[in-house]
């Protein structure tokens, strides 16, 4: 499978480079175009050397009319030789040659000659992304289906903080892996994910949490969308940014999560509940912080409301994952979970095995199926995992309508 990666000129070149290297690990054949401006950032030596094949620089190097009569012409060639086209970074300056139409480049000539998808990575000072030409320009381009990775908000090499970062190479080769496989298999669906902890107060400055990261459904999140699905993320407080062209809903408590869930369900045909929500909660919190004194003090928690059985009671033909962290008996406790819930499927992963579950980027997980079938998924990150997960939920959904 072969690819084209644009690289623009912007100071994020340099990263164009390991997204070369993410791209060739998932087993896809890279042809690297660098605009002229990309040139003053990074050689094409660096890519010729990366990927073994040549770069293109320029519209109308070596190009003698014995050459233009002898083969074809090289941007239709490229255009037609390669599956998918992405962009990375993608200047401001491309981003408006492609919404506009401009073709004085090879990059821009190609993009216009190219029918396959295309994946979008911007990057470029906030106040550059924020301009109104830049923001109509980018409505343009997605409304012809591209798919935008990032940009991600941080410290730019400008010196300034906002967005305009070029997103993760992992994220961005994610996508134009998904892409390249064609895996648009989650198009027309809508794809409901909860993720995160939750976070219970028991005073104005206090609460109760737990070490959910939310990792593992962001990239649920991310995997969704980049497979073609339109996707409401509900989260609760996480320290990572969440995946571009997802909508998220931001919350605290197990009450503002399964208000926000509950809300947006009847929109969803397919629902993950991948969130840690506590099991416990303070219901009368005091207005004032609680004193030290030396006297003990008891905590009167309630539970909170059952989110899962709630969907599943309610769930209708929408397929309804949940999530079980457990510390043992893990199938059987998955399993138990799934009836009682009225889930389709069970993610099942111990979470006191080093290395996977909270807070790593890993995770080892068994997929208990309404089915009837338990699917072992040995350690992998949790990109993949997500990947997996879907693969299993489509699958799973034809063979739950075809025994109906
Ligand atoms: C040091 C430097 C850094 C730049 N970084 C960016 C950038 O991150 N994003 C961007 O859109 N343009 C950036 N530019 C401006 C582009 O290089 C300029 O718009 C150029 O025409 C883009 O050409 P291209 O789109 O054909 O690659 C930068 C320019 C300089 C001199």
């Amino acid at each position: 499978m072969n690819v084209v990666l644009g690289v623009g000129g912007g100071i994020a070149a340099y990263k164009a480079a390991e997204l070369a290297r993410l791209l060739m690990r998932q087993g896809l054949q890279v042809n690297t175009v660098l605009t002229h401006s990309a040139g003053e950032f990074i050689t094409p030596l660096t890519f010729a050397a990366l990927t073994g094949r040549k770069v293109i620089t320029d519209l109308f190097a070596n190009r003698s009319a014995e050459d233009i009569l002898s083969s074809s012409v090289e941007h239709i060639q490229v255009a037609q030789e390669n599956q998918v086209l992405v962009v990375a970074p993608a200047t401001a300056d491309l981003l408006a040659k492609f919404a506009h139409g401009l073709a004085d480049d090879f990059l821009s000539t190609l993009y216009l000659a190219f029918t396959g998808p295309i994946v979008l990575a911007p990057a470029m000072n906030t106040n550059m992304w924020n301009h109104p030409a830049t923001v109509a320009n980018l409505s343009v381009l997605r409304a012809r289906g591209h798919r935008i990775v990032g940009p991600d908000a941080g410290d730019l090499a400008c010196g300034t903080v906002g967005p305009g970062r070029l997103a993760d190479p992992e994220q961005i080769a994610a996508v134009v892996a998904a892409a390249a496989l064609n895996k648009e298999d989650l198009s027309g669906e809508v794809v409901l994910i909860s993720a995160g902890p939750t976070q219970e107060p028991l005073d104005p400055v206090r609460y109760i949490t737990n070490r959910s990261s939310g990792k593992m459904g962001y990239a649920l999140a991310e995997a969704a969308n980049a497979r073609g699905a339109q996707v409401i993320l509900v989260s609760g407080p996480v320290h990572i940014p969440p995946p571009p062209g997802v909508e998220v809903v931001s919350v605290r408590t197990a009450h503002q999560m399964r208000d926000a869930i509950v809300g947006r369900m009847e929109e969803a045909t397919i629902i993950i509940k991948s969130a840690a929500v506590a099991d416990y909660y303070v219901s009368t919190v005091p207005a004032s912080k609680i004193k030290k004194t030396a006297a003990r003090v008891s905590l009167d928690l309630e539970p909170t409301p059952d989110i899962l059985a709630e969907l599943g009671s309610r769930k209708g033909d929408r397929l309804l994952i949940g999530f079980a962290a457990e510390t043992s008996d893990l199938i059987s406790e998955s399993r138990r979970k799934m009836k009682a819930k009225k889930a389709d499927m069970i993610v099942g992963n111990l979470v006191n095995v080093d290395g996977t579950g909270f807070e790593s980027d890993l995770n080892e997980v068994t997929l208990v199926m309404a089915t009837g079938e338990t699917i072992p998924v040995a350690r992998a990150t949790k990109r993949e995992i997500a990947h997996i997960i879907f693969d299993h939920a489509l699958r799973l959904r034809l063979a739950l309508h075809a025994s109906q």
